[in-house]
């Protein structure tokens, strides 16, 4: 018997089945920065991780408030005498002086406008264990929920690997800004059930990975009607709340459902600490639900993945330090806008357009210029060339699901100042390059119309520095 069907023995389903969606050029860009890893000095050569939306711009103010916070660590010697204590506690309710000061930050980060409830909010292993855990309270298997594309690539895995739901997209384009709509809802919604398909709920993502927008008020309402109507949850991932930079300002559900009719215990919202603060590795998740079912049953399965004592106990200090919070929101915002308004001003040297944002640790910039042809199979050819040639992991809009071929994503906020300039230079070289590849495939066949770019160089043209110069009725305008 060979190993791989004697595994299908041995294993579960879940074990050896392939739906965890790991097998994605989003995780593959990871893999090839893995093994080529640039460093300034040790391996210049190497490929730039641009793949990774993290937050690393203001470990400064955390590493001073430690410093001068000893005794919030029971490692220390003025924060020992805790040790006990918080070593021994498991009560999966949470220290409480976590889910006060967890409660207290969040509505801080959505402007004091709303207040949580400690007792709403249970813990989780990031917000990708908050995320599973809401989808085995609220689906069963063969159940779906609705998502707007593009998405988060590993809401697959989150979502549906072990629950056994599945995903139905909402096609949203850059036609009316990637806008949910109501049309584009019901058509989702129609479309299922005439497939006999169980639609469970709607899952959205406020900052939205991987546009970096945030969702109007005006759309969030529509959102809070459509699910009200057909009596379905609405799950509100909210993990880059605090990385609003610019206006608009941003709006949770948590204020609009204070503001109209709706049935709350349709809705939860999902937060962490990995992007807002940087702290993906302590693997802070939240649910915070209306719902008193399912808080009651989230918090037994929340049993499967606490946040541990010494992390609640050092955060629950931190985050009941008000002055520091109010100082490290402001200046994460104001980082963040300095670091994005310098890397898309490198992107618009070389003409790349991308599309306007407001908020999240990346930009979703448009490729499409440079495919050589205007296909998902197109599109992959020159994620790879970026990959192996310019060596920056950005990751391809397929893998987020984008229903329109040559957007990319590329993360800005997980290198330092030095990093950015090397990846701008390398970005300036290849388009440099490619647009002189095109110059000379149209000096040397004047008389050929490429099929592949054809429209392409009826809509560009090059300027004397060799940039491409986007005519006003390329579809990249519309997207800007
Ligand atoms: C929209 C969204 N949800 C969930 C996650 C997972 O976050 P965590 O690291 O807290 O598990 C991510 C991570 O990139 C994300 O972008």
């Amino acid at each position: 018997m060979s190993l791989r069907s004697e595994s299908y023995q041995l294993l579960s389903k879940i074990a050896t089945n392939d739906q965890h969606g790991e097998n994605s050029p989003y995780f593959d860009g990871w893999t090839a920065y893995k093994k080529n890893p640039f460093h300034p000095t040790t391996n210049p050569q190497g490929v730039i991780q641009m793949g990774l939306a993290e937050n690393q711009l203001c470990f400064d103010l955390f590493e001073e408030w430690m410093k001068n916070n000893p005794k919030a660590s029971i490692c220390t010697p003025e924060g020992v005498h805790k040790f006990r204590d918080i070593a021994n506690f498991q009560d999966y309710h949470g220290l409480p002086e976590f889910t006060s000061a967890m409660a207290n930050y969040m509505s801080k980060v959505r402007g004091g406008r709303v207040r949580f409830d400690p007792n709403r909010i249970l813990m989780s292993g990031g917000a990708t264990g908050a995320n599973e855990l809401i989808m085995f309270c609220l689906a069963d298997p063969g159940d779906a929920f609705l998502v707007p594309t593009p998405y988060y690539p590993a809401f697959l895995r989150d979502l549906c690997w072990r629950t056994k739901a599945q995903l139905i997209p909402v096609h949203c384009d850059s036609s009316n800004n990637f806008k949910i709509t109501r049309e584009a809802l019901e058509a989702s919604y129609k479309k299922a059930q005439e497939d006999n398909i169980n639609v469970k709920g709607l899952i959205i993502t406020n900052p939205s990975n991987p546009l970096g927008t945030t969702i109007e008020k005006e759309t969030l309402k529509s959102i809070v009607s459509f699910i009200n109507e057909k009596t379905i949850h609405l799950v509100c991932d909210e993990i880059y709340a605090a990385t609003v930079f610019s206006s608009p300002s941003y709006v949770s559900v948590s204020e609009v459902i204070q503001e109209m009719k709706c049935n709350l215990n349709l809705i939860h919202i999902i937060y962490s600490l990995s992007k807002d603060l940087g702290f993906p590795g302590f693997r802070v998740g939240i649910v915070y639900s209306y719902n008193d079912e399912v808080v009651s049953c989230g918090r037994k399965m929340s049993s499967f993945g606490l946040v541990s004592t010494q992390t609640q106990y050092m955060l629950a200090s931190m985050l009941s330090d008000e002055k520091f919070v109010d100082k490290f929101l402001l200046e994460s915002s104001r980082r963040l806008s300095k670091r994005h308004e310098k890397f898309i001003k490198g992107l618009e040297e070389v003409n790349i357009s991308r599309f306007p944002s407001n908020a999240g640790l990346f930009c979703w910039m448009n490729l499409k210029s440079l495919l050589k042809e205007e296909t998902f199979e197109g599109e992959l050819k020159l994620w790879r060339l970026i990959i192996n040639e310019v060596k920056l992991n950005v990751s391809p809009g397929s893998s987020f699901n984008c229903s329109e071929v040559g957007w990319f994503r590329v993360c800005f906020a997980n290198i330092d100042d030095e990093t950015v300039e090397i990846a701008l230079k390398r970005i300036r070289d290849f388009i440099g390059k490619e647009t002189k590849k095109k110059v000379e495939v149209k000096r040397w066949q004047p008389n050929l119309r490429l099929s592949f770019t054809s429209r392409r160089f009826d809509e560009s043209v090059l300027s004397p520095h060799n940039h491409i110069i986007i005519s006003p009725h390329s579809p990249l305008v519309r997207a800007t």
